[in-house]
């Protein structure tokens, strides 16, 4: 396969505005199609707040052949298929996407405004996510079960039918596959609608997945509005689970939805996760590791790190280095690879803002940033911003902002520390940064989150479970236990 490397394809969108090329329309039973009455949706480079293509944007009809499509390739082809096929194709797929990296990631970082650099990571995960799944595929195994002589009873896995998936802009293309691996290893099809303002490396996979050979309407995709292709998906009566990543609010809505039809769902949702750094840890790792666990992707990660909860001995000093380190922060364009990237759209830039702004009128200290920024390149752009000794019931500590904003919460020994941690509706994500082995891991028994990290916030791979508790959501996905999502138990029974 011809393949263009990243310098050609940026100089490219530099002089035309635009990269050739892209997929511009829904992707259905193996066809590419226009939208019923040709609606669409403008896509926009965050870096520059400048449209550079339109993409077809599904309306009910055009969501119903998708399902359809999806239905029929599961009963024909898919469900019936053996597991090292899926297999071959999965694994197919990932050398076929390795081989397009750097298209991918370009297209990535633009739609997304994350730096070059964050979109080949997120490239490289996909990758690696869909070969840890095509290893999977062929090990679907059941169990047997002992009810003694004259009986012999045993259990198959089987896929549970169409899969829903429905995907936000913060990691398009890794949430796609994060989720599309695991169904299509089970032998599930999949419908799957991207964010409104992210959709194209989603497309971009319709030709990886039919170049691999998977069978027509085993991948659909259907970009569109949430409250249009996304609901017409999530309640249709053919879809079998639904996998969300969104926000609470929709999440719920979805959660009802899927209730109608007594369909399972896994929904990934929103975060305030805290990062715990005790009276003993080491203060330069401690930094850096904070630093990161709220600013890449300009904190627009549902498992961001983004409450400090610091003890008071060290307070002043890890504030004063993690603002220090801040300065090596440089925005600027997605594609000349800064270390910090743009706000995904205008929408979630001013939802930032407000949150400081009224921060800053309730009289919360601001340690850096609290503001917008302007760029060479123009574009959706915030400081990186941390608000200090913050009160545990103010909604900076409380709510979600998506974004580069750091709360700090000051307490007093492991006790308080843990009581800070486990003090919002969320329970996603928790970091602990300690010296103190004993202290590290009474913390992450106490943290109530689907995953504790310590002493390196983004530790971790595809092998590790993820998801969360309380409004952070429900199931897991990543790891094995992901399989058991689009998975269902037969058990056969027989007497003689
Ligand atoms: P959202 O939850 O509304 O959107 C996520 C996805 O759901 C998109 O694909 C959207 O089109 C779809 N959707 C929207 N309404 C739907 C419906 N009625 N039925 C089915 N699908 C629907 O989130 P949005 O508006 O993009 O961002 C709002 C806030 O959500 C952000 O400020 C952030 O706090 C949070 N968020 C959290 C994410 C996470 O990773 N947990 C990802 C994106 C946003
Ligand atoms: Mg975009």
């Amino acid at each position: 396969m011809m393949t263009t490397p990243c310098s050609e394809l940026i100089q490219e969108y530099f002089h035309t505005g635009t990269l050739a090329n892209l997929p511009t329309q829904l992707y259905i039973n193996g066809q590419w199609q226009a939208a019923e009455g040709d609606a669409k949706l403008a896509i926009d480079d965050p870096s520059s707040a400048k449209t550079f293509t339109h993409v077809s944007a599904a309306q009910v009809s055009d969501v119903e052949l998708a399902i359809s499509a999806a239905n029929q390739a599961f009963k024909q082809v898919w469900k019936p298929a053996k597991g090292s096929a899926r297999a071959a194709i999965l694994n197919k797929a990932a050398a076929l996407l390795e081989q397009k990296a750097d298209l991918f990631s370009v297209v990535e970082a633009l739609d997304s405004g994350k730096p070059l650099a964050e979109a080949q990571g997120d490239v490289s995960s996909a990758i690696a996510t869909l070969r840890y799944y095509a290893g999977s595929a062929d090990k679907l195994e059941g169990n047997s079960y002992p009810l003694g002589q004259g009986n012999f009873s045993f259990s198959s896995k089987e896929p549970c039918g169409v899969t829903a998936h429905i995907i936000p802009w913060n990691f398009p293309l890794s949430t796609t596959i994060r989720g599309v691996a695991p169904a299509l290893a089970a032998g599930c099809t999949a419908v799957v609608k991207p964010a409104e303002t992210t959709p194209l490396t989603a497309l971009m996979m319709a030709d990886i997945f039919h170049a691999a050979g998977l069978p027509d309407g085993v991948y659909n995709v259907i970009p569109g509005l949430g409250k249009e292709a996304g609901a017409a998906l999530v309640n249709h009566k053919d879809v079998h689970h639904i996998t969300f990543t969104g926000s609470v609010a929709t999440g719920i809505g979805v959660m009802q939805a899927a209730a109608k039809n007594i369909n399972s769902v896994t929904l990934e949702l929103g975060g305030k996760s805290p990062i715990l750094a005790l009276a003993d840890c080491d203060l330069e790792k401690t930094a850096e590791g904070v630093l990161w666990a709220i600013f890449y992707n300009a904190g627009q990660i549902c498992s961001a790190g983004s409450r400090l909860v610091v003890d008071k001995s060290i307070h002043k000093a890890l504030v004063a280095l993690i603002v220090e380190k801040t300065k090596q922060l440089t925005p600027a364009h997605a594609l000349e690879n800064p270390n910090y990237g743009a706000i995904n759209s205008a929408q979630q830039l001013n939802k930032i803002d407000g949150f400081i702004k009224r921060a800053k009128e309730r009289g919360i200290q601001t340690a850096c940033g609290g503001h917008k920024l302007e760029t060479k390149s123009g574009g959706w752009f915030y400081a990186p911003t941390i608000m200090d000794d913050v009160p545990m019931d103010d909604e900076l500590v409380q709510e979600e902002i998506f974004g580069p904003v750091l709360t700090v919460q000051v307490v007093d020994g492991l006790d308080e520390a843990i009581e800070a941690a486990n003090c919002t509706n969320f329970a996603l994500a928790a970091g602990v940064y300690s010296q103190n082995i004993d202290q590290a891991l009474a913390a992450a028994q106490g943290i109530d989150s689907g995953q504790v990290t310590v002493n390196n916030y983004w530790a971790g791979g595809i092998e590790v479970p993820f998801g969360g508790n309380k409004h952070s959501g429900i199931g897991r996905e990543k790891g094995l236990v992901a399989l058991d999502n689009y998975c269902t138990t037969k058990a056969i029974t027989l007497a003689f």
